[in-house]
């Protein structure tokens, strides 16, 4: 599959962990940064990662900050995507299987890179089901087509 990953200061040590996990399954990542420990802004990389996403370059993405929260909420700013703070393996499945959840956030301060790559695991190996949940997906896209 080919992925998106990207991180601010809080989350990149954790980033450059998961994006070798991710390549050592042979998946193609695409690292939108940050590429340093210093200082940066999440919403900047929230926005870099999310337009791979929406042109069609990546299939999905994984994007980390210090607790994940305010990534994902820059990254729900974005037109057609759906991005979903987890720190559970369960709850990172069925953001894939019932909304349908295009990027996967965590916090680089929340989660450890044992737990970090069980979470993208269990988001990976699953496919959104469809059914009654794009009824429900749709509505959410309907929300945001309304209060744009
Ligand atoms: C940066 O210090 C921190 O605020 C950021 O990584 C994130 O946790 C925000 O939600």
């Amino acid at each position: 599959m080919k992925l998106m990953i990207g991180s601010d200061h809080g989350g990149f040590e954790l980033k450059e962990e998961v994006k070798k996990y991710l390549e050592s399954l042979g998946h193609e990542v695409v690292d939108v940064g940050t590429y340093t420990p210093d200082s940066c802004d999440y919403p900047d990389i929230a926005k870099a990662g999310c337009e791979k996403i929406t042109s069609g370059e990546c299939e999905r993405g994984i994007l980390i900050c210090g607790t994940g929260i305010g990534i994902s909420m820059a990254a729900n700013k974005i037109r057609g995507i759906r991005a979903a703070c987890c720190s559970d393996t369960y709850s990172a499945r069925y953001t894939r299987l019932h909304n349908d959840a295009n990027v996967l956030c965590f916090g680089g301060r929340v989660v450890g890179g044992g737990l970090a790559c069980e979470l993208v695991d269990a988001y990976l190996s699953v496919e959104f089901e469809g059914g009654r949940h794009q009824r429900r997906v749709d509505k959410i896209m309907a929300l945001e087509a309304e209060n744009k």
